[in-house]
């Protein structure tokens, strides 16, 4: 039986990985800074999950963690996240610093620590950026910038450690009803519009996000490295959809005007 890690299971996202990777048929290692929440994750798939705190923050929990695994893992998730709203205008260094700490710096860690450990068979790394890492967005704070540089490290390392047969991949969740964003989509309205704002048509699920990541630690993504997939109905290929065009552009086809005929 193969082992994960997957970081901040303890909630929300992470939960739902974790879960997706036990029946998958990982032994689940399920790391938190809330013990209690990933010890409840743990019990939930049963007898070959374990769990432990870990701060993703401190390379000592880190090591630790990695040191009291019962053999290789061949799947590191790192989704272990923090978000911290405001203008930048106020963004405190405090708040900066938290953010780059758990986001960035945590994601290096794990990922470093777990690849340096995978077998001699390899294994895959998924990091969990978002679409804040692919388009800015509003009062994002430091979260945009530790997303963006989340996709970019995920392409550094897959280069780096392809010749170990690491491979590393990144999921950029979209507009997702979980996890952090619950609150968000408590209020109807905001949800309405949200979902209005969605090609697909709706929010996504912690479900959703964690079929992808289960993908790309499949034998089926084994040529797949260095690459993000954006779970998002569609929203980061949208920029453009509300913009304003004159009848004639859309009626380009096959009852529009002949476009082999010279326009003048
Ligand atoms: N929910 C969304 O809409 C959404 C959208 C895009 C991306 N994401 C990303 O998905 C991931 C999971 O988010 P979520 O929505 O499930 O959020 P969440 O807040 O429910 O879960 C985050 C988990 O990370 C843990 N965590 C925080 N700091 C930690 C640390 N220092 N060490 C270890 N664990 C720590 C928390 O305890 C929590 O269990 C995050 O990386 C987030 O940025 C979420």
């Amino acid at each position: 039986m193969t082992l994960a890690v997957v970081t901040g299971a303890g909630s929300g996202i992470g939960a739902v990985i974790a879960r997706h990777a036990g029946k998958a048929g990982y032994r689940v290692a399920c790391w938190d800074l809330d013990a209690d929440a990933a010890a409840a994750t743990a019990a939930g798939i049963g007898d070959a999950a374990t769990a432990r705190r870990v701060d993703v923050t401190s390379e000592n929990d880190v090591v630790a963690g990695f040191e009291a695994l019962d053999g290789p893992p061949s799947l590191v998730v790192n989704n272990a996240g923090l978000v911290r709203f405001g203008p930048l205008a106020t963004l405190s260094i405090a708040d900066w610093k938290a953010v780059l700490d758990v986001n960035l710096t945590g994601t290096f860690v794990v990922a470093r620590e777990g690849a340096n450990r995978m077998g001699a068979e390899g294994g895959a790394v998924v990091n969990i950026s978002s679409i804040n890492g692919i388009a800015a967005a509003p009062n994002g704070g430091a979260y945009t910038a530790t997303k963006a540089a989340v996709i970019r490290l995920s392409e550094q390392m897959a280069l780096e450690w392809a010749g170990s047969g690491v491979r590393v991949n990144c999921v950029a969740p979209g507009l997702i009803n979980a996890g952090m964003s619950d609150a968000i989509y408590a209020d109807p309205e905001i949800r309405r519009l949200r979902q209005g704002q969605v090609p697909l048509g709706e929010l996504g699920t912690a479900e959703q996000v964690a079929d992808a990541v289960m993908f790309l630690a499949s034998p089926g993504a084994a040529y797949i490295t260095g690459q993000t997939i954006a779970v998002d109905g569609g929203i980061t290929v949208a920029a453009l959809a509300r913009m304003a065009r004159p009848k004639s552009v859309d009626s380009v086809g096959a009852d529009g005007p002949d476009p082999t005929q010279e326009v003048s």
